[in-house]
């Protein structure tokens, strides 16, 4: 990784308080830093931004921050919309996204930024999110079919098989729900966590898709499925209202259901 280092003039202080001067309406944050390059140990810098001159969402902040005071501080963000998932983070004690995160909904006082909980951090707010996408993959995220494929169609659904995907279509894979649950804390390595399960079930559930048995055969595991305990995080945290742990329940059904004679 390129070391980024500031110029001998740079008025930028590590852990300095950066204040809004004349802020019409001053709000601060404080916010988790952490570089892989300077050997420090983290630490949190505290900015005031004018929220007068600022855009609604936590994301405008810190892109405000980084724009207009220290260009140093390190996030993800794509779509600023809730789409790509990419800006996620610990805001004011809540996994979610920061750029649908209004800076109104954050408790009175400062507001307090850190990275996904439990996850390595690359740099300041970016987590590494390696071995989340190799779990990921683990699950042969697409559709796996042995029948031919119609000659001059797609594989069509009926609408009520269509509707089984609701709840599950719009994850984005942000990882605030992993990220959350005490289970994968402790046992990430091999639990795959509700993020992931989630994604499993919208598999299982496909109509269109033909190795369910293979796709519940894999899960069939004391960690990588049961390991959930029901704690609920995932569920309480999902920044689009999905509900991982409804899809676990479901996958550990269909597990005993195929059981039975
Ligand atoms: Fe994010 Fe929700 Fe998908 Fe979890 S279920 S990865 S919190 S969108
Ligand atoms: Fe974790 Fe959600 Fe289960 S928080 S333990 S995955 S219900
Ligand atoms: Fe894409 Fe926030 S920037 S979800």
């Amino acid at each position: 990784m390129a070391e980024f280092s500031l110029p001998k003039n740079s008025k930028i202080q590590p852990g300095k308080h950066y204040p809004a001067k004349g802020a019409k309406n001053p709000r601060t944050f404080r916010i988790y830093r952490w570089s892989p390059d300077d050997g420090q140990n983290p630490r949190i810098d505290t900015y005031e931004v004018d929220l007068a001159a600022c855009g609604p969402m936590v994301l405008d902040a810190l892109l405000k921050i980084k724009n207009e005071i220290d260009p140093t501080l390190t996030l993800r963000r794509s779509c600023r919309e809730g789409i790509c998932g990419s800006c996620a983070m610990n805001i004011d004690g809540t996994n979610t996204l920061a750029c649908t995160r209004a800076i109104e909904e954050c408790a009175k006082g400062d507001v307090k930024i850190y990275p996904l909980p439990h996850m390595p951090v690359v740099k300041d707010l970016v987590p590494d999110l390696t071995h989340f996408y190799a779990q990921f993959a683990s699950i042969k995220p697409w559709l796996r079919t042995q029948s031919p494929a119609p000659a001059d169609k797609e594989r069509l659904q009926s609408p009520e098989d269509r509707k089984k995907l609701d709840g599950l279509y719009e994850c984005i894979l942000c990882a605030c729900c992993s990220t959350s649950c005490p289970s994968y804390w402790w046992n990430g390595d091999k639990y795959l966590g509700p993020a992931i399960l989630l994604q499993a079930y919208r598999w299982i559930v496909d109509t269109r898709d033909e190795d369910t048995g293979a796709r519940l055969d894999d899960l069939e595991d004391p960690f990588k499925l049961y390991r959930c305990h029901t704690i609920m995080n995932c569920a309480r945290t999902c920044p689009k209202g999905l509900n991982p742990a409804k899809a676990i329940a479901e996958i550990k059904k269909l597990i005993v259901e195929r059981r039975s004679p």
